[in-house]
């Protein structure tokens, strides 16, 4: 029996998995004991380059599964971000199905926690839930940062628990050594809920730059949101945010969980202060 449980992490090319095995490597797990996966050769050799063994796996190809689950005994796999709902489904099915085959002691999965509240259809609501990312909000606010005098429209002045990606790794990473979680469904969340408004008030303070929100409906959502915009996202895209912010307005986001701050042994950083911290590094 090897000192050290064997680890798999999945997604380990993007932010979540990535910040997940950095923090498992600087916290003396052996590299010896990691698999890191990807769905693209190419990504092998700069996983390989962590001292970490490589495997190609595919949620779609139950062979590449079970070939990378031998021997493995703590499994972290990261939800995946089709809107395909049936597919996601089916993916995330092949994955445990896959584990059960090969005994896989302790799997954790994660996904974001708007999967609970509706968003890719409410059913089977996912087991495990990590808080909004901080990172994303240029994307929540629909926020260019081309345009100094940007008039950001929303339906609500929403808030949400926003953790930095950095940190959700991190602590999912603790969680893995630490296990004792069996069988529960667990949030990580930031240290306490803040609103768009005080996010745009950041920005503007960070930046200079002189943005503001207009309060719309939903159908006026849509419409001003689709007009020129320059990601060229569509009706499709904004009608499915509509739902989100329905969630952001009933406070289904602002739940806070303590137990990210005990994992990381700190205070997580709340929405501000990760915000504030992103546009310190870039403020466009
Ligand atoms: N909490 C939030 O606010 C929030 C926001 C956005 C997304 N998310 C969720 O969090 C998930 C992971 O977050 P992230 O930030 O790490 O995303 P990310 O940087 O986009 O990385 C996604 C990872 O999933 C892997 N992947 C994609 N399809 C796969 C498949 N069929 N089989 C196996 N692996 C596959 C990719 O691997 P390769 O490309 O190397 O194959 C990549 O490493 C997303 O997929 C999404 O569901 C959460």
């Amino acid at each position: 029996m090897p000192a050290h449980p064997t680890y798999l992490i999945t997604g380990a090319t993007g932010g979540l998995g990535h910040a997940i095995l950095t923090t498992l490597l600087a916290s003396s797990v052996p590299p010896s004991a990691i698999t890191a996966t990807s769905t693209r050769a190419s990504a092998a050799s700069a996983l390989s380059r962590l001292g970490v063994h490589f495997a190609l796996l595919d949620y779609d190809e139950p062979a590449t599964l079970d070939a990378a689950f031998a021997g493995v005994e703590r499994l972290f796999f990261v939800s995946t971000n089709t809107f395909d709902n049936e597919r996601r489904r089916r993916q995330h099915a092949n994955v445990v199905e896959a584990a059960e085959r090969a005994r896989v002691g302790w799997v954790v999965y994660s996904s974001l926690a708007i999967g609970a509240v509706g968003v890719d259809g409410g059913e089977g609501a996912e087991e495990a839930h990590e808080g909004i990312y901080t990172d994303a909000f240029p994307v929540f606010l629909n926020w260019y940062p081309t345009d100094p005098n940007q008039t950001l429209f929303l339906p609500s002045n929403g808030a949400a628990s926003f953790a930095l990606r950095e940190e959700l790794g991190e602590a999912t990473a603790k969680l893995l050594m630490r296990g004792g979680f069996e069988n529960q469904i667990v949030a990580l969340t930031g240290p306490r809920a803040v609103r768009f408004s005080e996010i745009v008030d950041v920005i503007n303070e960070t930046t200079g730059r002189k943005i503001r929100i207009e309060y719309v409906g939903d159908g006026e959502y849509v419409r001003r949101n689709v007009e020129g915009d320059e990601g060229g996202k569509g009706k499709d895209f904004y009608w499915n945010w509509v739902t989100l912010f329905q969630a952001f307005r009933e406070g289904k986001m602002a739940n806070v969980s303590t137990l990210m701050e005990e994992l990381l042994g700190r205070r997580p950083k709340d929405g501000l202060e990760g915000v504030r911290g992103l546009l310190e590094k870039n403020k466009d």
